[in-house]
């Protein structure tokens, strides 16, 4: 009788325990810091993933500067003045400082003051996850902090800890969790994992893990086997050798012979052939991808083409112009009545491939908590191809002979106008030649 009560009680308090892990916002406060070991605990054995990790932005996801900028500067006073935004700003860290977030320690202490929130995504947060709760969003992620590590390989043994395989590091959901991201208004903000449900990669079976840690021969610590190990590199838009040729540009023209008075139509065509998501993802409301296309006449003079409009709607917001947009950032920064800064930065007449992300005013806004709407999605998506059309009437003043028309790919983490009005060090919104691509016609008399 005694033994079914004690296994009663055990079963009924398992049951509990399982029930009991919140996870997303309700997990804030429900740990301490100390549950989690520090990274550099993991460094002794596994050296060669320690040291990628700590090049890589999971580990810079709290202290790098524009998280930085973006956190302290705009979403925890917006939340401070207005209640609606309060748990968004609180949220922040669910992503960027989990284990501050799982501690209550927020707003967490800044970056300078070298706390554990630094540690931002840090081993033990991403190998004590055991599930994710529901459709994959807002770091709904199940936190067992403990002895266990989970992976996704079965049967390993370890000195340091117990190794347990857990299915859920195979899955795209896993990222997911923390590259989903729904705002206090319902709207998909991050759809980095639906992106490529949606998409070819998905069908195919080739989750994140194959393209942002992918697998080479070596040993994960020095007691291990040898295998197939996944390398933490995580490499993304902060790093150029990935964005490189990401998207392939090629160029011709409809005729090669051009008459001094008459025009000619090229096509650039812009294939998606690496990325598992739309480029771009992620960050959608900083980043801006655009295509730069130039003439150059037999005597060097150079000629900007602006892109045929094709006539959707919304396409205004995908070829440059001189507005100006993100007023909505003078509410926690206390400008009154601010204008807002440059929408683009970039040369008039230029095709952008970006979502607009639209405040309550309907003006396009990076305060990605703070969205209400968006406007057409002009990204270029996994393994597609978008066509743009160039129209070119012969200038007046051209010489006779070979014209060389390139078109270039630009890329860009964060629109320039926003990143010099706030600061942000200027590797943020640098230019980054993604592809480009010539061709030539003959101007003739
Ligand atoms: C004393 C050495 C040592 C330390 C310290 C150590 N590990 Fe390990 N770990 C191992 C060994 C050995 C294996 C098995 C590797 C193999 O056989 O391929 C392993 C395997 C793993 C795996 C793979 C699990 C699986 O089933 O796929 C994970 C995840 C892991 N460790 C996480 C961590 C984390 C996180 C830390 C720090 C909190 C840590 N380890 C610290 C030695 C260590
Ligand atoms: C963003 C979450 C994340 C972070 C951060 C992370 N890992 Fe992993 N790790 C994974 C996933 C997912 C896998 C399994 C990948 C696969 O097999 O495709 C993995 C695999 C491993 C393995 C098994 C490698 C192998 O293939 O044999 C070890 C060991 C490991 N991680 C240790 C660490 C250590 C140590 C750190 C910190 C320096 C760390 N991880 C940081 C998600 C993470
Ligand atoms: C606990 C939340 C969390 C999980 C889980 C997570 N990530 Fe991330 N990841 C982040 C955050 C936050 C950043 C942004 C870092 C920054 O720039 O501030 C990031 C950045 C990245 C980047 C770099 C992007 C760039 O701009 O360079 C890549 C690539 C990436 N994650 C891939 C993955 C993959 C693949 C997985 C699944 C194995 C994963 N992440 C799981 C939170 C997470
Ligand atoms: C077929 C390979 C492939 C797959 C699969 C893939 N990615 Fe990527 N990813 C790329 C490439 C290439 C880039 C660089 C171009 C770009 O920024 O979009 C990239 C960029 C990123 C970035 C940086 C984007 C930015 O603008 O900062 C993140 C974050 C990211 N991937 C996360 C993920 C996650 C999460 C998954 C799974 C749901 C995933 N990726 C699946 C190839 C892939
Ligand atoms: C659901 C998880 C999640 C939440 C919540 C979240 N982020 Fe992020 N954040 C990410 C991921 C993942 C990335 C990387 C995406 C990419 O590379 O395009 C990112 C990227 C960023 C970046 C761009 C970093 C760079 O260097 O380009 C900034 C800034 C940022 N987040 C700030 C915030 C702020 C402020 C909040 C709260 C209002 C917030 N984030 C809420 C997951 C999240």
């Amino acid at each position: 009788m005694k033994r079914v009560a004690v296994i009663f009680i055990c079963v009924f308090s398992l049951y509990l325990i399982a029930e009991e892990i919140p996870s997303g916002e309700h997990a804030m406060g429900s740990r301490k810091y100390s549950d989690y070991e520090k990274p550099e605990s993991c460094k002794s054995c596994h050296t060669r993933i320690y040291q990628q990790w700590s090049q890589s932005m999971m580990s810079q996801a709290y202290t790098h500067h524009w998280d930085e900028i973006e956190y302290w500067e705009l979403a925890v006073p917006h939340g401070d003045k207005d209640p609606t935004f309060k748990a968004a700003a609180d949220g922040c860290n669910g992503c960027h400082a989990p284990l501050a977030f799982l501690a209550g320690d927020v707003p967490p202490p800044k970056p300078a003051e070298n706390s554990r929130a630094n540690e931002s995504v840090s081993c033990d947060l991403c190998h004590t996850i055991t599930g994710i709760s529901g459709d994959p969003v807002n770091f709904n992620w199940i936190s067992e902090p403990g002895r266990t590590k989970y992976g996704a390989k079965e049967g390993l043994e370890s000195p340091h800890h117990i190794t347990k395989f857990n299915d859920i590091y195979t899955v795209a959901d896993y990222c997911g969790s923390c590259h989903n991201e729904q705002n206090p208004f319902g709207l998909w903000v991050k759809s980095t994992q639906i992106e490529w449900e949606e998409g070819p990669y998905a069908e195919q079976g080739v989750p994140c893990f194959v393209c942002h840690m992918p697998k080479a021969p070596g040993r994960s610590a020095p007691m291990a086997e040898e295998g197939m190990v996944a390398q933490h590199i995580f490499l993304g838009a902060h790093n150029e050798a990935k964005l490189k040729s990401a998207i392939e540009v090629s160029i011709h023209p409809d005729e090669r012979e051009i008459p001094y008075d008459g025009a000619v139509v090229f096509q650039v065509e812009l294939f998606n052939a690496k990325a598992g998501h739309k480029i771009p993802t992620g960050s959608v409301e900083d980043r801006i991808l655009w295509l730069d296309v130039r003439a150059v006449d037999a005597e060097g003079k150079e000629y900007h083409l602006p892109v045929d409009l094709k006539g959707f709607e919304g396409e205004e917001y995908t070829v440059a112009s001189d507005e100006l947009a993100y007023s909505d950032m003078g509410f926690p920064l206390g400008i009154e009545d601010f204008e807002g800064v440059q929408r683009d930065g970039v040369p008039v007449g230029n095709r952008i491939f970006r979502m607009p992300y639209f405040d309550e005013k309907g003006i396009m806004t990076i305060q990605q908590w703070n969205t209400r709407s968006f406007g057409v999605d002009y990204r270029v998506g996994p393994r597609e191809t978008k066509l743009e059309h160039y129209t070119w009437y012969m200038p007046d003043d051209i010489a006779f002979g070979d014209v060389v028309i390139t078109a270039r790919l630009y890329y860009q983490k964060l629109v320039k106008p926003v990143a010099d009005f706030l600061n942000v060090p200027a590797d943020e919104s640098e230019m980054i030649l993604m592809n480009e691509a010539s061709t030539t016609i003959e101007v003739y008399d």
